[in-house]
């Protein structure tokens, strides 16, 4: 360490989330110093970028000289005393977590897909070299739920969380219902407002949320989840038709997380755009804002409310990282970011998986249609609870029309045969749309 009192950071990334640490050390470091006691003060001492010329949005002019294209002269630096990854991805990233690990200087994170797809790997690094990785800003942008769940939350057996964890998808979902703007339009406003990952599709086909959740349940229930068993479904689908009909039966359509633990043990875990009740409070989490819904033995019911993404709200779980790391330096009591408590465990099969769906068909337009969809359906066993098909305005007198099925609960693996056969009709013209219809009680 570089001194006790004056820890050297090595901020990896300076976009968004980067210079959004920058600003709240320079805004807040000295009521962070005070907040620490002994007066701990961080300060960033070199940063990672790829183009050195860039102009960046910060507060205070950034000293060129340290500005770097080279990761290992920031891992290296012996002015580093902790490394703070904020460039994303799955590559480049990982090796600087691991180099740092090695290098035993503590690492903070805010990458999701990093850690669900690769923190076996980097975790077991961690263990063995006794140096901790933290990632609050990894899961619900500013909400403190890593912490909660580590720490607040020790005591608990967690049943389930159920959450809104994707801030873009929710403020597309939010934009196209209220401005009644198309999908394209709201998805880069959610880029320019720094809420989007590098690679948006990751945020609209549900797997930035799928990746929060893996790490949500991996932190409740101790053992390590293989992203290929995880059932995930976007909300690219999601059409303004869609968004009507929820609304004209008293539901909205969200990007929910499910994660429950079954009496066997087993966990179910998915991510889907769902209809629930306008009542239920996760109705009313909109725009960039997160809920997460956590059920647990001893606490019982808890939500955690906040920002998902974004600067300030990100930069915030960043910086309370930075001060556990630097708390963490100073004294010799490790704490590992992550402990692995359970080797294996199951996942639900998301055939198993039970609750009321909405099915959206493309059909021809011809007497006989919802007769013929409603056979196999009954073959099937499965309860409809409503249809109907909106007529386009714009096209009343179209030859293929959205038609809409409610249907009771059933599980999914038997939904998905009988959709399977549905597929195959002459009437039914592509593959069906299937929503969940979740009871949050
Ligand atoms: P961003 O705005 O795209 O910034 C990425 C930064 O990393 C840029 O400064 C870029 O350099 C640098 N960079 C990227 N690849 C690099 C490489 N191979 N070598 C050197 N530098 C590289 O991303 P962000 O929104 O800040 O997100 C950063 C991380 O935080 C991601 O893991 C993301 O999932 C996570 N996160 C983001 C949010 C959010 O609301 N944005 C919330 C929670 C977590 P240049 O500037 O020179 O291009
Ligand atoms: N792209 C992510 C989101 C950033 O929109 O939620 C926060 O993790």
């Amino acid at each position: 360490m570089s001194n006790c009192n004056k820890l050297g950071i090595g901020l990896a990334g300076f976009g968004t989330v980067g210079s959004g640490v920058w600003n709240t050390l320079e805004k807040n470091g000295e009521l962070i110093s005070e907040r620490t006691g002994k007066g701990v003060s961080l300060g960033i001492t070199k940063i990672l970028v790829r183009d050195p010329g860039k102009t960046r949005a910060t507060t205070s002019a950034v000293p060129t000289e340290i500005l770097t294209t080279d990761w290992r002269a920031l891992v290296n630096d012996p002015a580093v005393d902790i490394v703070v990854e904020l460039i994303g991805g799955t590559t480049d990233a990982f090796e600087i977590v691991a180099a740092a690990l090695l290098a035993k200087k503590p690492v903070v994170t805010g990458n999701k897909a990093l850690l669900a797809e690769r923190g076996i790997e980097l975790f077991a690094i961690s263990r063995k070299m006794e140096t901790p990785i933290f990632f609050e800003a990894a899961i619900a942008g500013g909400i403190p739920i890593v912490k909660t769940v580590q720490d607040s939350f020790i005591g608990n057996q967690i049943h389930s969380f159920t959450g809104i964890i994707n801030g873009t998808s929710n403020y597309i979902l939010e934009q196209m219902t209220l401005r009644g703007i198309d999908y394209a339009t709201a998805l880069q406003e959610a880029q320019e407002l720094g809420y989007a990952e590098a690679d948006p599709a990751l945020d609209v086909n549900g797997w930035d949320a799928a990746h929060k959740a893996i790490l949500l349940a991996t932190l409740a229930y101790g053992f390590p989840i293989d992203p290929k068993h995880v059932h995930v479904s976007g909300i690219e689908q999601v059409r303004p038709t869609d968004i009507q009909f929820a609304k004209s039966l008293g539901y909205v359509i969200k990007l929910l997380a499910v994660v429950r633990e079954h009496e066997s043990g087993s966990i179910e875990l998915r991510i889907q755009p769902s209809f629930i009740s306008q009542k239920h409070i996760l109705a009313s989490v909109n725009g960039v804002f997160n809920a997460v819904s956590v059920n647990s033995d001893a606490a019982g019911e808890s939500l955690f409310y906040g920002r998902g993404a974004g600067q300030g709200p990100t930069a915030s779980s960043v910086v309370a990282d930075l001060v556990e790391a630097a708390r963490d330096l100073a004294h010799t009591a490790r704490h590992r970011g992550f402990l692995p408590y359970r080797e294996t465990g199951n996942l639900v099969p998301i055939e198993e998986t039970t609750t009321a769906y909405y099915v959206r068909f493309d059909v021809t337009d011809r007497p006989g249609v919802v007769a013929e969809i409603a056979t196999v359906l009954a073959k099937h066993r499965i309860g409809i609870s409503g249809t109907h098909s909106p007529i386009d305005p714009s096209n009343p007198d179209a030859e293929f029309v959205d038609m809409v099925f409610l249907l009771h609960s059933c599980p999914f693996g038997k939904l998905a045969e009988a959709l399977a056969e549905i597929e195959s009709l002459d009437c039914v013209n592509s593959t069906p749309v299937v929503f969940r219809i979740e009871n949050l009680g």
